[in-house]
């Protein structure tokens, strides 16, 4: 379902240029839910975000079912980033606008109409047992109800692919279980999740695979329950 092929990529820091991701080749089959570890700074956002080329690799190829993301046009990959949805630690939802509004934004960029628009709004939100708070603003939400808002919103193109990075580590314990459960029912109904995190126990309970990362590469990468120690 991805493919990473050599992808690199550096930032200039000051007079130095710092090698975020260094040539990470990474294979991702279609219904795994993977895990991205590592110390903070490792690279794991700028590898996940390299996924849907949010960050451009400076080098190497990005596969997603099976099409080259990495040589599309700006109009074909719009395109193509409808079959990728992402969620964010800190939510990133628009604040001026409203529940029903953030998450119908992604098909109204993409010009789908508004009947439809409102009714593939009203599926998700009940789907995320929000329903009720659809004329409502995000400031008036809790952490828990902002990330099922983000999850909403990036479902609502029919993804066949999720990437979340530390989707739960704004929110309390209980409330981070409650949205795992809930990433577990998307996985449930055939999405291919890559999450990055930094608990191990969200490895442990979440993933069918883990990669572990350190200074711009991956160190390991293997089945959670066979040969992660
Ligand atoms: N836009 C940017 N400009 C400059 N440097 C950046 C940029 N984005 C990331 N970096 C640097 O690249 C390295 C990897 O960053 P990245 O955000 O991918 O790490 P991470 O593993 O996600 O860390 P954390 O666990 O803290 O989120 C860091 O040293 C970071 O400072
Ligand atoms: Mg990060």
């Amino acid at each position: 379902m991805i493919s990473l092929q050599e992808v690199s990529r550096s930032f200039t820091q000051g007079d130095s240029r710092l090698q975020a991701v260094d040539r990470v080749t990474l294979e991702i089959a279609a219904g795994e839910i993977h895990g991205i570890m590592g110390a903070s700074g490792a690279g794991k956002s700028t590898l996940l975000r390299m996924i849907n080329l949010l960050e451009r690799p400076d080098a190497g190829k990005v596969f997603v079912g099976g099409q080259e993301l990495t040589v599309l046009s700006a109009s074909a990959l719009r395109q193509a980033r409808r079959s990728i949805g992402m969620i964010f630690q800190h939510f990133n939802l628009v604040g001026n606008r409203t529940v029903e509004g953030n998450v119908g934004m992604p098909l109204e960029l993409s010009g789908v109409r508004r009947p439809e628009r409102q009714q593939r709004t009203e599926e998700l939100l009940r789907y995320v047992g929000l329903l009720e708070k659809k004329h409502q603003y995000p400031a008036s939400l809790s952490g828990g109800q902002k990330q099922r808002v983000a999850i909403a919103r990036a479902l609502i193109s029919r993804p066949k692919v999720l990437l979340c990075d530390e989707p739960t580590s704004a929110l309390d314990e209980r409330t981070a279980s409650s949205i795992l459960e809930l990433l577990k029912e998307v996985h449930a109904s055939g999405v291919t999740i890559v999450m990055v995190t930094h608990e191990r126990s969200v490895i442990d309970r979440m993933c069918s695979h883990v990669s572990v990362m350190e200074h711009g590469r991956i160190l390991l990468t293997a089945p959670v329950k066979e040969s992660y120690p």
